[in-house]
């Protein structure tokens, strides 16, 4: 089907339910869907939004186009919590069926207020001529989960800004409220962080773009977020054409952060506590990341999987994307490390102890957690989803000797996922030291938590599903632990 403009902004309201069941039953059935992480249950998911904790559970909003994989008009649907782990569907949250929003319902974020929980977004306004005017709209969620929006935007973009002005961050911080905005500068084209400023969330007024680079970031920064970790501030952003002799990165567009060793919002003043940004993942898929500082104290991350402007197999399906798993941050000297939640060992079911042979697992039903440790000084291959003659795979290619690093190699592993940005992704790890991995394959999706979180891989990949043998390419020092994992939707 030819996704045309006037297709893609059809009103949600003039689909017809028998198309929105199809579809719903096309992407449930998939066997590449996922089955223990927040996936589309139809069409397209993208950024995750909202991501708090109000009225005694955890909220996850996600961008979404439910009537195909394209980046239609947007809304956001919403999903509720109590463990970040097992959650449920609540349906459409905001939809875009005011004036305001009447192109889309972007990206934003949750902050809870005097009982409620304020949704911060975008309203993507399009006039007659498609002319766009980015408006910064709040909406309200009371305990019945019902949302009423603003009919006024808090925020107009100023006349510095292009039409790319989006993704509004608001949260509390020294007894002030701040929105941080991802934004393109008029004159000079650049990505910047754009930082308002208010005493009572009604009147706002700009403080100015962040200062937390020399280096220019790239054309446009998209989906800004700052948390505090350890007591440091971390901004983690995704600048948009940012030069690679900046920071390294292979993906179309990066998701970058930054630990900080202080920031002053009230200047737009952050001073990096780093040389330059770092990737928030070493994998092929993560993108438009969104972290909150929850009441028990910790900081919470969710990322999408998938990729603005690429495409993926299950296109022809329908249905595109999913999200990561809950990592908690941390920092330890000046890095940030991501953690599994202790609350998704509740999934595992099974369990099997291997050491040292090369064969691991024949039928692992595709959805499942490995715990690896591979002692120092060891070279091989571990297939993970491959045929029992290990002809086909995922291989994660180590060394843990004289020249230690991983490789991520999904060239060999069905259908090829936008091969032109690279097939392979690499991590450098300490010389002669013990190599721990925590995998977790769902599906399609695979995530390799790399010594104790240090480092996070995240991808697609689309094996045969047939295809579920997990073994080395010879006999080598390790201990493993397998899970079968549990649905959970
Ligand atoms: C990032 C993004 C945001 C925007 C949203 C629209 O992926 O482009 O900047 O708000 O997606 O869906």
């Amino acid at each position: 089907m030819e996704w045309t403009r006037e297709k893609r902004y059809l009103k949600y309201k003039d689909w017809d339910a028998q198309t929105l069941l199809n579809l719903q039953t096309q992407a449930a059935t998939s066997p590449y869907q996922m089955h223990y992480h927040v996936h589309p249950l139809s069409g397209l998911i993208n950024d995750p939004n909202g991501f708090s904790y109000y009225n005694g559970e955890y909220h996850l909003f996600c961008q979404s186009y439910p009537f195909g994989p394209v980046h239609g008009i947007k809304s956001w649907i919403h999903f509720a919590s109590s463990d970040m782990v097992h959650w449920h569907y609540l349906g459409q949250a905001i939809n875009p069926d005011s004036e305001l929003d009447n192109a889309g319902a972007y990206s934003g974020s949750g902050l809870v207020h005097n009982g409620e929980l304020l949704l911060a977004y975008t309203g993507n306004h399009r006039d007659k001529n498609w002319i766009r005017t980015p408006y910064q709209v709040i909406a309200k969620m009371d305990k019945n989960n019902k949302i009423v929006k603003d009919t006024n935007p808090i925020i107009l973009p100023p006349e510095h800004v292009t039409e790319h002005f989006r993704d509004p961050q608001l949260f509390e911080h020294n007894s002030k409220y701040y929105i941080i905005l991802g934004a393109q500068d008029k004159d000079t084209k650049t990505g910047e962080i754009d930082v308002y400023e208010s005493d009572d969330l009604k009147t706002w007024h700009e403080v100015g773009y962040l200062d937390f680079s020399k280096e220019k970031m790239g054309y446009m920064i998209e989906c800004p977020n700052l948390v505090f970790v350890n007591d440091q501030p971390v901004l983690i952003f995704c600048p948009q054409g940012l030069d690679k002799s900046i920071a390294s990165y292979d993906n179309i567009y990066p998701n970058m952060y930054l630990v900080g060793k202080n920031i002053d919002l009230s200047q737009a003043k952050f001073t990096p506590a780093q040389k330059a940004p770092k990737d928030l993942d070493d994998g092929f898929d993560v993108y438009a990341t969104q972290a909150f500082n929850a009441p028990d104290g910790n900081a919470y991350a969710i990322s999408w999987v998938g990729l603005p402007d690429c495409t993926y197999p299950t296109d022809d399906e329908n249905w595109a994307n999913t999200y990561s798993q809950v990592k908690r941050l941390e920092v330890k000297d000046n890095e940030l490390y991501q953690h599994p939640l202790d609350s998704i060992k509740s999934l595992r079911m099974d369990h099997e102890a291997i050491s040292n042979q090369a064969h691991l697992k024949d039928h692992t039903s595709n959805q499942y957690e490995l715990k690896l440790t591979i002692q120092p000084d060891q070279s091989g291959k571990l297939f993970l989803n491959a045929d029992s003659d290990l002809k086909t795979g995922l291989i994660l290619d180590f060394n843990t000797g004289d020249s230690s690093r991983l490789i991520i190699d999904r060239s060999n592993v069905g259908p090829k996922v936008n091969p032109e940005y690279g097939e392979q992704r690499e991590v450098l790890l300490d010389l002669h030291h013990e190599l721990n991995l925590d995998i977790f394959v769902d599906g399609s999706l695979c995530e390799i938590f790399i010594n104790d979180g240090k480092n996070v891989a995240t991808l697609r990949f689309f094996a045969n599903p047939e295809n579920q043998t997990i073994a080395f390419d010879h006999d080598l020092e390790y201990d493993a632990d397998f899970w079968k994992m549990m649905p959970i939707m």
